[in-house]
C-alpha cells in the first residue's frame, strides 16, 4: 500500500515536472527536422501526413503523423509546431505536396485565406517514424 501511494506520488510529480518542462522548453528545430530528405510519397489523409520513409537500414516503410497535434492556424497563417495545434477546426481544402502543407484557413476577420507551411521545419524522420521536432512532442504511428 505504502509503496503504491509512493509510486503514484512519484508519477504525479513527474507528470507535473514534465508539464512544466513542456511549457517552458522552446521549439528546437533545425538539422534533424528535414524529414522529406529521407521520405517520399507524402500525402494528406484525414488529418494525417502519410509518407514512405527510410529506416536505419535504408528500407522504406509507410508511416503517418497526426498533423492536428502541432499545426496551428494563426490568423490565417499555418504554423508548426505549436502546442495545441488544432488547425483542422478552422481550415479546409487541406493538401500535402512534398514537404509543403497547404490549406484554406479562416483568419481573425473571418475571411478564408490560403496558407502553406514547410513541414521540413518541424517534422523529422527517425528510423522510419515521423516525429515533431522538439523534445516533448514526439508522436508517431506506424501503419
Ligand atoms: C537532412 O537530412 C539528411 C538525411 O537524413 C541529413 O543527413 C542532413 O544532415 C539533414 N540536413 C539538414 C540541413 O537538416
Ligand atoms: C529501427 O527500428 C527497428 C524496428 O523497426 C529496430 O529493430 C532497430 O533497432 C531500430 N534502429 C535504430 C538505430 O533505432
Amino acid at each position: 500500500m505504502a509503496v503504491r501511494v509512493a509510486s503514484s506520488m512519484v508519477l504525479a510529480t513527474m507528470a507535473i515536472i514534465g508539464a512544466l518542462l513542456a511549457a517552458s522548453v522552446p521549439y528546437v528545430g533545425g538539422e534533424d527536422c528535414n524529414f522529406s530528405s529521407s521520405c517520399e510519397d507524402m500525402d494528406y489523409d484525414s488529418g494525417y501526413l502519410t509518407a514512405t520513409c527510410k529506416n536505419w537500414k535504408g528500407y522504406r516503410l509507410q508511416t503517418k503523423l497526426y498533423l492536428n497535434n502541432a499545426v496551428k492556424n494563426n490568423d490565417g497563417n499555418l504554423e508548426c509546431p505549436r502546442w495545441g495545434g488544432g488547425f483542422l477546426s478552422t481550415c479546409t481544402d487541406i493538401s500535402v505536396d512534398g514537404a509543403t502543407l497547404t490549406a484554406t484557413c479562416t483568419n481573425d476577420d473571418g475571411d478564408s485565406v490560403q496558407s502553406s507551411v514547410n513541414l521540413d521545419n518541424c517534422i523529422k524522420n527517425d528510423n522510419a517514424s515521423l516525429y515533431w521536432c522538439g523534445i516533448f512532442s514526439a508522436t508517431s504511428d506506424i501503419i
